[in-house]
């Protein structure tokens, strides 16, 4: 999603900004820009698409003196993706990049109009610079103005502006989108995530919500609404994780392949011989906790929805989950004895955070199940666990989803032991699986080449059903999220006992089943909605450690030990076979269209 870079200081802005941005790309966007003033000198910079537009278009242009600039890559939300609506947006000498959405945009605009002022753009983030310079006319004072603006802003946003009015300084504001501040002596970088800064800032802030100030002659003013604030800067981490493609085709490809080896890590000194343990938890903790209550979005929904099964199988707890999205807006009626988990691979998912602050507001106590140290979640969170699984590029999340599903099953051990609830042969089974888990997730050549040689079968119908029971239900809906997130194709996971009082009437041999059966848990039940389908001329790719006869296409798992190591091989599957099929159909497996991987707007 939008990602923000900013810099105040002697070197060359150009590449501090386009390297910046060039660290965010993963995450998705769809135009970009930036904005410099060097002396009396103002250049600005937009190009729709990729980054190296943006470049093409600005390697004539350098900058040698000492001056302050400000660059983005915008995820359209209001306008389309054009060269007028990327950021950043001109007033009349002033620039602006925002991440997140002005709510009463609307309002401002008109107020604005009827002022006689013109809009160039269709998106809230205009008004900001625009509200500033109304502001700054009436008061002759650029910090004022900047203050007046932020005041006048609803919504979320992080903000950076500059301006020829002031023109040695960066104004700065964040609200519910993430922003921080990097700091090597007299240069000051800003970003919306750590990423672009780290090798080049030693030391950092990360901006609260409400926070904002200005950055000028190396130092930087922070206030919120008590007043002027001070702060404490902490180290930066020195080591940039790159993410390399490693000889795979594409990160996706490389990220299925790794779940092996990381999954290693993620379990490294938690599951004990007899116990579970996390250093970040302890019994206290859980006192007085009667219900659990789980909010994520997307992939980590459907890692919050396997989980439910776990906590209450084994835990003996009761465990429910919502979309943050909805679960923003219904009232909820929370009760302190929940314990507030949330759940997101970039600890930066807007919904996701202020479901996490609802339930803090309402005295819930939270923990967070994340993949990014530092990020808005964890921070927010009382206590987090940390997936280990590095960083993910691909926007279909893939390893994320197989250590937040491991981390929770974990925990779901974890709080069974502390509620005495989980028997000693029952505790060493489970440990047995999950130390077996990392060979689970090897992936096979001759699997892979058979998912690559059948996908070709799989590039049209009306329709893909990923059907399963039980735990595999949540795993039916990741499988779909996958092939329509790359694939495009329409794709819905259902729980196969359901598909009788419904779906089923879609069943011709153009819609494509995905059977998940695993042999553990509840085989000859989905066998026999497998059965219904297949009796409705549904084409069937079963996916199963039985040999199924009455599948179109087969493919042979070899687990059926453990519920949760059948789970895992199932996920490989129906990663790769997502992964081929948008291979063959030609699109862009790490960066499919429409989607970000940080979601920072609700
Ligand atoms: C996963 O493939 C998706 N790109 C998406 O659903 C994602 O899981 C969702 O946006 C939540 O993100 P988070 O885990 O970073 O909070």
């Amino acid at each position: 999603m939008c990602g923000i870079v900013g810099y105040l200081g002697n070197k060359e802005k150009k590449e501090i900004l386009l390297d910046g941005l060039q660290e965010l790309e993963y995450r998705g966007y769809d135009s970009a820009g930036i904005a410099v003033i060097e002396g009396e000198k103002l250049n600005s910079f937009k190009a729709v698409g990729k980054l190296e537009n943006l470049r093409e278009k600005t390697k004539n242009f350098h900058t040698e003196h000492f001056g302050v600039s400000i660059g983005h890559t915008r995820w359209a939300t209001h306008g389309k993706p054009t060269e007028l609506n990327a950021h950043p947006h001109i007033g009349n000498y002033s620039y602006v990049v925002h991440n997140g959405i002005i709510e009463n945009y609307q309002i401002l605009k008109k107020a604005l109009q009827a002022e006689g002022i013109t809009f160039l753009s269709q998106t809230d983030t205009e008004t900001i610079v625009h509200l500033f310079e109304k502001y700054h006319k009436e008061l002759h004072d650029p910090f004022n103005a900047f203050k007046q603006t932020v005041q006048r802003l609803e919504g979320a946003y992080a903000t950076l502006l500059i301006t020829e009015a002031d023109p040695e300084t960066i104004y700065f504001a964040k609200n519910g989108s993430p922003m921080l501040i990097g700091f090597d002596g007299d240069e000051i970088y800003f970003a919306s995530s750590d990423t672009p800064i780290i090798g080049k800032a030693k030391e950092v802030y990360y901006l609260e919500d409400g926070e904002y100030g200005f950055a000028k002659a190396g130092t930087v003013k922070l206030y919120n609404a008590s007043g002027e604030k001070s702060f404490t800067k902490q180290a930066l981490t020195k080591d940039k994780v790159l993410a390399q493609k490693e000889g795979y085709r594409f990160f996706m490809e490389k990220e299925i392949y790794e779940q092996s080896r990381i999954m290693g890590e993620t379990i490294m000194g938690r599951v004990l011989d007899e116990s579970i343990d996390f250093e970040e938890l302890d019994k206290e903790f859980f006192k007085d906790i009667h219900a659990l209550k789980i909010c994520a979005c997307g992939t980590s929904y459907h890692a919050a929805l396997t989980a439910s099964y776990l906590f209450e199988r084994i835990a003996k707890i009761p465990c429910h989950v919502e979309i943050a999205s909805e679960f923003r807006y219904k009232e909820p009626l929370l009760n302190k004895d929940t314990l507030f988990i949330t759940i997101s691979q970039s600890g930066e998912t807007a919904d996701t955070l202020e479901a996490l602050k609802m339930a803090k507001r309402a005295g819930l106590r939270s923990l967070t199940v994340c993949n990014v140290d530092n990020s808005s979640i964890v921070r927010e969170s009382d206590r987090a666990i940390l997936t280990r699984a590095g960083i993910e590029k691909g926007v279909a999340s893939t390893k994320a989803f197989a250590t937040q599903t491991m981390v929770l099953w974990m925990l779901s051990l974890y709080v069974g032991q502390i509620k005495g609830m989980i028997s000693k042969e029952v505790l060493q089974k489970e440990i047995a699986a999950m130390l077996h888990t990392p060979k689970a997730l090897i992936v096979n050549d001759t699997l892979h080449e058979k998912i690559r040689r059948l996908s070709k079968r799989y590039l049209h119908g009306h329709g893909f059903f990923f059907i399963g029971r039980d735990l595999f239900y949540p795993l039916a809906l990741e499988g779909a999220l996958k092939l329509k997130e790359i694939s495009y194709l329409h794709a819905e996971g259902y729980p196969a006992g359901e598909m009788k009082h419904g779906p089923i009437a879609l069943a011709d041999s153009g819609l494509f089943t995905v059977a998940l059966m695993p042999k553990t848990l509840h085989y000859e039940k989905i066998k026999s909605n497998v059965e219904e389908l297949s009796a409705r001329d549904a084409t069937i790719l079963a996916i199963s450690p039985e040999p199924f006869e009455l599948a179109d296409d087969f493919i042979q798992t070899a687990y059926d030990s453990h519920p949760m190591l059948e789970f895992f091989e199932m996920m490989i599957v129906t990663q790769l076979l997502a992964l081929e099929i948008s291979v063959r159909l030609g699109n862009d497996v790490d960066m499919p269209r429409n989607l970000a991987k940080s979601v920072t707007v609700e």
